[in-house]
């Protein structure tokens, strides 16, 4: 299949960059972090999540971050819209509450991950996403689905390409407007890709897709490649390459935002984003993090 003309960046890493660092960065600087990024031209930016603060320290007072976002003029100005991640019902009150642009739903293709992470099994995960569903749908609040461990779990090994299927047809009947597929351990390599999609792509179509891989082994960019031939248009991806999952022993940072866009730029696929700006970014807040930076690009423009 030909490769995209567009291809439309979700940026992940003020939620999945900061949700695994051990620093808790204040609200100021979240907030600072979210719309430096907005101005860069990403329309899309997960801006934290309503999950127990016990779990995840890191994303507590995203109320707060969220507050501070709407009150700015960032956000008209740059037409940047926040999502955050809501596990249950609790969570989606706090979305409404804050007002959210949009909500994400997060299940996974292993047992012993969805267990770890949102403590109930996979049928038990859908049961509360059709809770969820049903009162986003009512409410007109754009919901998008995540399904993770689609290659490999850290507990289980080796995922069933169909059982990835049939989470995702699950979630997209549920009404999730785009199906996020996440190598929450950055497993995978092309041709797993490719299996993967065979699968996926019976339940679910090609625009409704997006990719979310974890650079544990250096395959994202091969694997997003490999994704974009399938006519996949989306990818979530982080600046400079923060991230991980709490819940995934292994897991490291999203694939750099700034790697994606380099190449894409070098294949002339638009996505409205100033690569420069990212860079730049990606640099200040490592600095701020006392981290370095896992951007490729970062680190030869720096
Ligand atoms: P639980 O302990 O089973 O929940 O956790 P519970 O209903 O029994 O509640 C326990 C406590 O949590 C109570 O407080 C609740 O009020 C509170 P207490 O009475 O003990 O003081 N609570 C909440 N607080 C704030 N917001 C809420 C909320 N819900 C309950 N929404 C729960 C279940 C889902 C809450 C928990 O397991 C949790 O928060 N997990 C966090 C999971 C998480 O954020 N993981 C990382 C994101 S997923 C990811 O990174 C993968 C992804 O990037 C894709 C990929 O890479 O593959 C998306
Ligand atoms: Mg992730």
């Amino acid at each position: 299949m030909a490769l995209p003309n567009k291809v439309q960046i979700i940026e992940v890493g003020p939620r999945d960059g900061l949700q695994n660092e051990s620093q808790i960065l204040p609200v100021p600087l979240r907030v600072e972090l979210i719309e430096r990024l907005a101005k860069t031209g990403l329309k899309k930016i997960e801006a934290g999540s309503f999950v127990s603060p016990k779990w995840v320290p890191q994303m507590a007072n995203t109320d707060q971050v969220l507050d501070a976002l709407n009150a700015s003029s960032v956000k008209t100005e740059t037409g940047a819209q926040y999502a955050v991640l809501t596990p249950n019902l609790k969570g989606l009150e706090g979305a409404v509450q804050h007002k959210a642009d949009e909500i994400a739903i997060f299940g996974a293709a292993s047992e012993s991950f969805t267990q770890k992470n949102i403590n109930c099994s996979i049928k038990e995960s859908l049961h509360r996403f059709e809770d969820i569903a049903a009162s986003a749908q009512q409410l007109n609040l754009p919901m998008r689905g995540y399904v993770s461990t689609i290659i490999g779990c850290p507990y289980e090994g080796d995922i069933d390409p169909q059982v990835v299927a049939d989470v995702a047809k699950t979630l997209y009947q549920m009404g999730c407007f785009e199906i996020s597929l996440g190598d929450t351990i950055g497993v995978g390599t092309p041709i797993k890709f490719k299996r993967m999609l065979d699968a996926v792509l019976k339940e679910v179509p090609a625009d409704k897709l997006a990719v979310h891989c974890h650079n544990t082994y250096g395959q994202a960019l091969a694997n997003i490649y490999a994704s974009l031939e399938y006519g996949i248009n989306k990818v979530d991806s982080a600046v400079a390459g923060l991230g991980g999952c709490p819940y995934a022993k292994g897991a490291s940072g999203n694939i750099a935002t700034e790697d994606v866009l380099f190449m894409l730029n070098g294949m002339n696929i638009e996505t409205g984003v100033d690569l420069d700006e990212v860079v730049n970014i990606g640099n200040w807040i490592c600095s701020e993090l006392n981290r370095e930076n896992q951007s490729k690009v970062g680190l030869a423009r720096a």
